[in-house]
């Protein structure tokens, strides 16, 4: 397919970007168009392989072929376009808490198993999403948190699937999100939840140390939101990082969400990503989208505005170190939790429909596509 692109996008874009260093590489065509070649190129799992990257997406298991012979919500051209695109997945709800253990007798690994089949049949790693979260925690656990058994649960329940899956993953979000999320008070520190309420701040040094017992070869995350542009949060998380470190806790990893809109200013980005490396930790880019607060309606310039905001962020990530896993959230703007009901509430009151992800409602690919390929061609 070739897109393109009017001079006068073209300059806006080059208004909106702040240097013309950080144009995206485009030929000028003597018609003053700007011309993409997309279809020609290979899709980014080939290109990330080639540099030893992983690039992926978060799925549903209901839209792919693991569930066709019942879900409602199968879509054979989504699951087409995730085997093409994807060599890393990484469930977006199946592998947390209420999902795997939903009641004090229930275990359920049965789907998360299947998407684990689905990934080695089209030759994919997959992530861990996520062992201690204060989300998507079921009521009977919060409860017995409150009940003082917070240790032994927590034993329990990474023993049992941090070793379920041992030996199965690349990495595992072992604790996400536990800094302060935005309004939380002066955003610095750890956010109030029921796992610090029960165990203090140490729950995390815990959740590390079990997920190493369980599976020793396994990489182990902390994983976060807003790390990458709030100033408080970010230095809480070097904070966090150093403590961990210090106390030898088998820590691998930070994730950057990465969940950034057009607004995003990421300036205390470099030197997080500069404090992890020096920490010995790798930087992995696990939950990308970006969002547009201004509702722009015209698509075109969204997708360029949107792009050269990822060109911003990718550029002071790879200055400091190459990802070797970058997964967006989701893969398709037709499936985008910026659209859902949940972030509508939040920021998206009117449900606008929103173009953050890398393919468009069709498939197909758009200018953040491009960025994600040129970074991996670069790397
Ligand atoms: O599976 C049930 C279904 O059986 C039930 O009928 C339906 C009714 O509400 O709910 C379904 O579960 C929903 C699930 O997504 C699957 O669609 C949950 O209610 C809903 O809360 C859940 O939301 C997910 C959310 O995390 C909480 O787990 C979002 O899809 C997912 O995008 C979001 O992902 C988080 C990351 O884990 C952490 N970082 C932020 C990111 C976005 O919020």
């Amino acid at each position: 397919m070739k897109r393109e692109l009017t001079r006068r996008d073209f300059i806006a874009l080059s208004a909106a970007t702040a240097t013309s260093a950080m144009l995206p590489k485009f030929a000028m065509a003597e018609t003053e168009t700007v011309k993409y070649d997309y279809e020609s190129l290979p899709p980014l799992r080939e290109t990330a392989a080639k540099k030893g990257i992983l690039y992926g997406s978060s799925v549903e298991p209901a839209r792919l072929e693991i569930t066709k012979a019942f879900s409602p919500y199968y879509e054979q051209d989504f699951n087409d376009a995730i085997a093409r695109e994807c060599n890393l997945l990484v469930a977006e709800s199946i592998m947390k808490w209420d999902a795997l253990h939903p009641t004090p007798e229930k275990w359920d690994f049965w789907l998360a198993d299947q998407l684990l089949e689905y990934a080695k049949k089209y030759d994919m790693k997959m992530r861990g999403h996520t062992l201690i979260w204060h989300a998507a925690f079921p009521a009977w656990a919060e409860q017995a948190l409150k009940e003082g058994r917070g240790e032994a649960l927590m034993e329990e329940y990474i023993a049992k699937v941090a070793g379920h899956y041992k030996g199965k993953l690349v990495s595992w979000d072992v604790v996400n999100e536990a800094l302060k999320g935005r309004g939380e008070g002066n955003e610095e520190g750890l956010r109030d939840t029921p796992w610090l309420k029960a165990l203090g701040p140490s729950y995390i040094e815990k959740a590390f140390r079990l997920a190493a017992q369980a599976d020793p070869d396994v990489q182990l995350v902390y994983n976060d939101y807003d790390i990458e542009q709030r100033p408080a949060k970010s230095a809480s998380a070097i904070k966090l990082l150093r403590g961990l470190k210090d106390k030898n806790v088998p820590i691998h990893a930070l994730g950057l969400q990465a969940h950034i809109d057009l607004e995003t200013n990421f300036a205390p980005l470099k030197a997080l990503c500069e404090e992890a490396k020096k920490l010995g930790l790798d930087i992995i880019i696990t939950e990308l989208d970006v969002f547009d607060p201004s509702f722009n309606t015209d698509s075109k310039k969204t997708d360029e505005l949107v792009a050269a905001k990822l060109r911003e962020f990718l550029d002071i990530v790879f200055t400091v170190a190459v990802p070797k896993q970058i997964l967006a959230w989701g893969l398709t703007d037709r499936h985008s939790w910026l659209s859902s009901a949940q972030w509508n509430v939040w920021r998206n009151p009117k449900g606008h429909h929103i173009r953050g992800l890398p393919l468009d409602d069709d498939l197909k690919r758009k200018p953040m596509w491009h960025v994600l390929h040129e970074f991996l061609e670069k790397a």
